[in-house]
């Protein structure tokens, strides 16, 4: 698959910048204007914010332009196929938490907000609101390294150890991570779902690891509605998925930690966690319970083993009334999403290679049709060393060659 371009912009990670580009800066501050009339004229602000960048190189986002710039970019996530929701997003103000030790204990309160109890108007009757939420950190200094990122990839990831035979007990995405945190000193319990701990890095370079309490992690055991045996393959996943290694961009501002949740489609874990053989492989083995021929393709058996998997994942949410959507139901909202978008005048970027789910791709609305392909601000931007630090880590050292036996 072709790498958008979108996915490397400048400026990245530590790179030196003169200041805050004052048209991006402008540009942002005159569409909150516009979309919230209320907040008065844009001029006075506009000439406080371009003395702010003349003196220091850069200004500081009002609480309204922060929260207002971060739902943005999730509307403008092109990847993206629950944007319905976008001005739903809780935005958490972290921007004076500095120490490891305070950013930890706000992350761990990030996860804990995101599955709240409180219900929601809606919701079916006992179902946990998993509700989206983002937790803004300080930004980049103009010409400075971050003050503070996260090397991890989401909140909740799996570890993944390689034996002496080439298997790998847990998650593959995650064997180099696992081995770098190793090599820092952390010891897990070596099962298939390990939670891997967080590892939060200052501008000093400094790499400082914590354990997420496990109140924290909320774990759904993967059971079917009417294959009991389904339980016996040992299959859960955590409930938030909350990515922690972008970087959010608003009105030229950086923001390098800002992790941010929604909650699953099944089809995230059921078609592409579970399933990917280069994850955590099980069609053969789901196939092989459901006694389906595999010496054949055309059988069908992969097809037939992700089915059964799938409604697994969903109905093993919904019995513990965890929030989760089907690819159906999603990609109609999608569709409601981009209408609503028009009417207000808007485009909704979007990129068809992702939003089509990995299943039943031309059983949903969404494959029969183009979408507007832009780069708009605010938005989300995965860096190229984001990327690097998330799958291998930062160990300072030469990365270790891979075992092979
Ligand atoms: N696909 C990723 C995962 O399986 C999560 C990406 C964000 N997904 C979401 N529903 N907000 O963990």
């Amino acid at each position: 698959m072709v790498t958008p371009g979108y996915l490397d912009q400048p400026p990245a990670h530590g790179a030196a910048t003169a200041g805050v580009d004052v048209s991006e800066a402008e540009e942002f501050l005159c569409l909150l204007h516009h979309e919230h009339p209320g907040l008065g004229a844009v001029h006075r602000r506009l000439e406080a914010v371009r003395r702010e960048i003349a003196e220091s190189g850069t200004y500081v986002h009002t609480a309204t332009e922060l929260a207002f710039g971060a739902r943005v970019a999730w509307r403008n996530a092109s990847r993206c196929i629950g944007r319905l929701y976008w001005h739903s997003l809780l935005v958490r103000d972290l921007r004076q938490v500095h120490t490891p030790a305070g950013i930890f204990a706000e992350l761990v309160r990030h996860l804990e907000i995101s599955v709240g109890d409180c219900a929601e108007p809606g919701l079916e009757p006992g179902m946990r609101r998993i509700r989206p939420v983002i937790s803004v950190f300080a930004p980049t200094p103009p010409g400075s390294r971050p003050p503070a990122r996260l090397w991890n990839e989401q909140l909740i990831r799996y570890a993944g150890y390689r034996h002496h035979d080439g298997t790998v007990t847990g998650d593959p995405r995650y064997e180099r991570f696992t081995e770098a945190v190793s090599g820092l000193g952390w010891r897990g319990k070596g099962d298939r779902f390990d939670v891997l701990p967080l590892v939060v890095e200052l501008d000093d370079g400094r790499a400082h690891l914590f354990d997420l309490p496990e109140h924290a992690v909320v774990e759904v055991p993967i059971v079917h509605p009417e294959y009991p045996w389904f339980a016996e393959l040992g299959l859960r996943w955590h409930a938030v998925p909350a990515i922690s290694n972008m970087r959010l961009t608003v009105g030229g501002v950086d923001y390098p930690l800002a992790p941010f949740n929604g909650w699953y489609m099944g089809t995230e874990i059921g078609a592409r966690n579970l399933a990917d053989s280069d994850r955590y492989n099980q069609l053969p083995a789901v196939a092989a319970r459901l006694g389906l021929n595999m010496a054949h393709e055309n059988t069908l058996w992969r097809d037939r083993a992700l089915v059964e998997l799938n409604r697994a994942v969903l109905w093993s949410f919904e019995r513990l009334g965890l929030r989760i959507t089907d690819h159906h139901t999603e990609s109609r909202r999608f569709l409601e999403h981009v209408a609503r978008e028009e009417r207000a005048g808007r485009p909704t970027p979007a990129d068809w290679t992702w939003i089509v789910p990995p299943m039943s791709g031309a059983a949903t609305p969404v494959f029969h049709r183009t979408y507007h392909e832009a780069d708009l601000r605010p938005a989300f931007y995965l860096d190229r060393d984001a990327r690097e630090l998330s799958t291998r880590g930062n160990t300072g050292c030469p990365v270790p060659r891979q075992r092979t036996g």
